[in-house]
């Protein structure tokens, strides 16, 4: 196990991170719990800042606010001088909320719909990434009948794909991002975003994939996007200034894995830029810009559990079933990821058991971990995941209808609540109950109270209040959530 950030172990042979004592920490806060190293963070916004803001000219840095969003985590970025990529209307609110700047918002996305467009329009967002020749068109409709005049890249496939530890180049045009240089669909959509009044075209964006370690993948693409932005002011006869890599850079989840530091990409990027450039004899971009998510957040992240169920299958496999799973962290149910675990109470017992992490939901594949090296378990034990900083709770789910965990920044031994746990109020605050289900057993209506702040169901006339039949079972909802009248 990688001890990250500022994760240690204390006096009492406990987990620790941020100075808080994980098994205190679920006390506190209940579990599953996310626990998030502010000072990680912090520190891997610092880096990319140094490497690339500080680094190259004209370098700017954008979270992917996919990784993980909410108001902390986007309040964390701007406190660090980051810009942020944002590809929903619900993203862009959570920056705007927790006070970005407008200006240094990227809207990326392949399905914009028109409210989004306006939205972000009119929150004057710096950069629209625009995907497709649908969206060009609605971008530049919607700009026009606000008098705006947004600043837009296009999302093109440089015909690279980088998968993790290798890379390839391909002609691969069958991807739902982006236009394709090969097919010269990239070409014709900038040809036709050039002569689109309401359009500031400033440059092209690409983003060949993820969790990828190979520094010359991003070289590679440097150089191809190099060559076509030459390609692209030989035909428009305008140099267009601005040129967007993307994010996608691996990070550390088990012992396969060996990111670079991000000083070597920033390095390797800018040198094939310049080198590529140099050659076409080309004016390096104003603008260099990459939007990480995963690498800045995936690290700082740890899922604490309470073990539960313990079952031996003899001869076969030990499964510890946990309080949270593919709800909580879909990757390996998605993805086949991988993670490292510790038992937070037990951080110096030796290993004795090899088992597999399980969680509670209705599905075979809803396993966190498989055959791992572990101490002796027993229910009640606090059991550690360690890297799920990113696309954990922005993808999390109710399915079953398990509560999403709550959320805890954690530095200097304090822990601040950053995402409320949900409770059952919140799992049936959108639900609705239409009037004709009230009728109950085809005989009397029934009146329901909503949980609070909900409207109340109106009955038909002369039916409201009737009362249920004598020895009629009341509708047992979770107690001060919601009642029978
Ligand atoms: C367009 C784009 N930019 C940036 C990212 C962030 O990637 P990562 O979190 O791997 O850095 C993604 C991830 O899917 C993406 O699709």
């Amino acid at each position: 196990m990688k001890r990250h950030g500022t994760i240690g172990v204390n006096e009492r042979g406990h987990l620790e991170i941020g100075g808080c004592d994980a098994v205190e920490l679920v006390r506190e806060f209940g579990s599953p719990l996310y626990v998030i190293d502010e000072d990680l963070v912090r520190q891997n916004c610092r880096a990319y800042h140094q490497a690339f803001i500080e680094g190259i000219p004209g370098g700017e840095v954008a979270y992917a606010s996919k990784a993980f969003c909410n108001l902390a985590m986007a309040r964390l970025v701007i406190q660090e001088d980051l810009g942020i990529d944002v590809v929903s209307a619900g993203e862009l609110y959570t920056a705007l909320s927790a006070g970005a700047d407008p200006g240094r918002i990227d809207f990326n996305g392949n399905n914009k719909t028109p409210d989004e467009l306006r939205y972000a329009l009119e929150s004057r967002v710096g950069r629209f990434i625009a995907d497709n020749f649908t969206e060009i068109q609605a971008l530049d409709e919607m700009a026009g009948s606000l008098g705006l005049r947004p600043k837009v890249l296009l999302r093109v496939q440089p015909g690279i794909e980088a998968h993790t530890h290798e890379y390839i180049q391909t002609g691969k045009i069958d991807s739902k991002f982006g236009l394709s240089i090969a097919t010269g669909q990239a070409m014709e959509a900038l040809t036709l975003m050039s002569k689109k009044e309401n359009l500031d075209l400033v440059g092209i964006h690409c983003h060949i994939g993820s969790q990828i370690f190979e520094v010359d993948a991003f070289a590679q693409a440097a150089r191809i996007m190099a060559s076509f932005m030459s390609y692209a002011r030989d035909s428009l006869g305008f140099p267009l200034p601005e040129l967007n890599l993307g994010g996608g850079f691996g990070i550390y989840y088990n012992q396969n894995d060996s990111p670079a530091p991000v000083r070597d990409f920033a390095q390797a990027m800018y040198a094939a830029l310049r080198d590529e450039m140099g050659k076409l004899s080309f004016p390096l971009p104003r603008r260099i810009s990459i939007e990480p998510g995963r690498s800045i957040i995936g690290n700082a992240g740890t899922t604490l559990y309470t073990v539960g169920s313990i079952k031996t299958i003899p001869r076969v496999r030990t499964y510890i079933a946990v309080d949270g799973g593919m709800t909580d962290n879909p990757r390996p149910a998605l993805y086949q990821a991988k993670y490292e675990m510790a038992l937070a109470n037990k951080m110096l017992a030796a290993n004795q058991i090899v088992a597999s992490v399980a969680g509670p939901c209705c599905e075979t594949g809803d396993m966190l971990i498989w055959d791992a090296a572990m101490p002796w378990v027993e229910t009640g034990d606090i059991l550690a995941v360690f890297s799920t900083g990113a696309y954990n709770y922005s993808m999390a789910s109710n399915y079953n209808r398990l509560l999403k965990p709550a959320a805890v920044l954690v530095a200097e031994g304090k822990a601040r609540l950053i995402l409320r746990r949900e409770n059952f109020a919140d799992l049936v605050r959108n639900d609705l109950m239409p009037e004709h289900l009230l009728w109950n057993q085809g005989k009397q209506w029934q009146k329901l109270t909503l949980p609070e702040g909900e409207a109340e169901l109106t009955l038909p006339e002369g039916k409201a209040g009737s009362a249920l039949p004598e020895g009629e079972a009341e509708l047992a909802l979770p107690e001060g959530e919601a009642r029978v009248e």
